[in-house]
C-alpha cells in the first residue's frame, strides 16, 4: 500500500502529558510524509468501562452490544487504521493498564455482530514506543512479547519496536540513539523486508547481504521480516 493512502493511529498509553513516549513517538512521526493520516489518543483521557468477559454466557447472552462512547470511538479508529502505534511506557514491565484495557477490549470486539473484527485487522501493522527508566531495553521484552503475540493472533504486521530510555519527562530527549533511530522508525518501513535498521548491530550487515538476496528471505530464511529498531 502506497505510503499516502496509510493511517496511522497513535494510541498514547501514558499517564501524563508530554511524556518520554509521546516525545519519541512525535519525533518518529515527524518523519511520515505529510499526506500520510494521522490520529493521536490519550488513552487515559479516552476511558473506558471495566472490561468484562461474557464469552461463555448462554445463548446469545455471550454477544457483546454494539460500542457505544468511548469504545464506539476506539473501535472505528481502530478499524480505519491501517497502522496502529502502541506509544507505551514500560510499567512494571508490562503494558501500563490503559494499554492493556483497550487490548482486553478486541475480544469484545471480536464477538460484535457485523464487526467481523479479525478479518479487518488482518494485515494491519502493528508498532510499538517504548521508553522505560531502565537502561536495559531488554526490561522491556515482556510488553513487547505482549504486543508481537497479539499481532500474530489477530493476523497483523509486526512493524517493529522504538525503545527509548528516560525517567523524567524530557530525559529520552537525551537519549541520542533512540531519538536518531526515530527518524527513520517508520520509513524505513517502507523497504523490503529485511533491509530494516537495526542499531549498533553487526546483524545489520548480515541483514544487508541478506536482503540482497530477496528470494532467501522469501523462501523462509530464519531472517524475521520486522526487524527492530531498538536504541
Ligand atoms: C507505574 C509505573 C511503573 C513503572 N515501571 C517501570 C519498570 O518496570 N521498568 C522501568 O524501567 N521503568 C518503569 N517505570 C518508569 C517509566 O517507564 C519511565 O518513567 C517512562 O519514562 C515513563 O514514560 P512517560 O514519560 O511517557 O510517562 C515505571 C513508571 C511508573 C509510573
Amino acid at each position: 500500500m502506497a505510503m499516502s493512502e496509510r493511517r496511522f493511529l497513535f494510541l498514547v498509553a501514558s499517564a501524563r502529558r508530554e511524556g518520554n513516549t509521546e516525545t519519541l513517538a512525535r519525533k518518529a512521526a515527524a518523519s511520515l510524509p505529510s499526506d500520510v493520516k494521522r490520529q493521536w489518543i490519550h488513552l487515559d483521557e479516552t476511558p473506558l468501562p471495566r472490561f468484562e468477559d461474557i464469552r461463555h454466557h448462554g445463548g446469545k447472552n455471550n454477544q457483546y452490544p454494539d460500542p457505544e462512547g468511548n469504545e464506539r470511538l476506539l473501535l472505528d479508529e481502530t478499524l480505519s487504521a491501517t497502522d496502529i502505534v502502541f506509544v507505551t511506557p514500560l510499567y512494571w514491565y508490562s503494558l501500563p493498564s490503559s494499554a492493556k484495557l483497550y487490548m482486553d477490549y478486541w475480544s469484545a470486539w471480536l464477538r460484535v455482530p457485523g464487526v467481523d473484527f479479525k478479518k479487518q485487522m488482518a494485515g494491519k501493522k502493528m508498532w510499538a514506543v517504548c521508553v522505560l527508566a531502565d537502561e536495559d531495553p531488554k526490561r522491556a521484552e515482556l510488553l513487547l512479547t505482549t504486543l508481537r503475540h497479539s499481532a500474530e493472533y489477530m493476523g497483523m504486521e509486526w512493524g517493529g519496536e522504538l525503545i527509548g530510555n528516560g525517567s523524567k519527562p524530557g530525559d529520552v530527549l537525551n537519549d541520542t540513539r533512540a531519538m536518531e533511530a526515530a527518524e527513520h522508525f517508520f520509513v524505513s518501513s517502507s523497504v523490503p523486508a529485511g533491509t530494516r535498521f537495526i542499531v549498533g548491530s553487526s546483524q545489520f550487515r548480515k541483514l544487508l547481504l541478506r536482503s540482497l538476496c530477496g528470494s532467501l528471505l522469501k523462501s523462509g530464511s530464519t531472517l524475521s521480516a520486522n526487524s527492530t529498531v531498538r536504541a
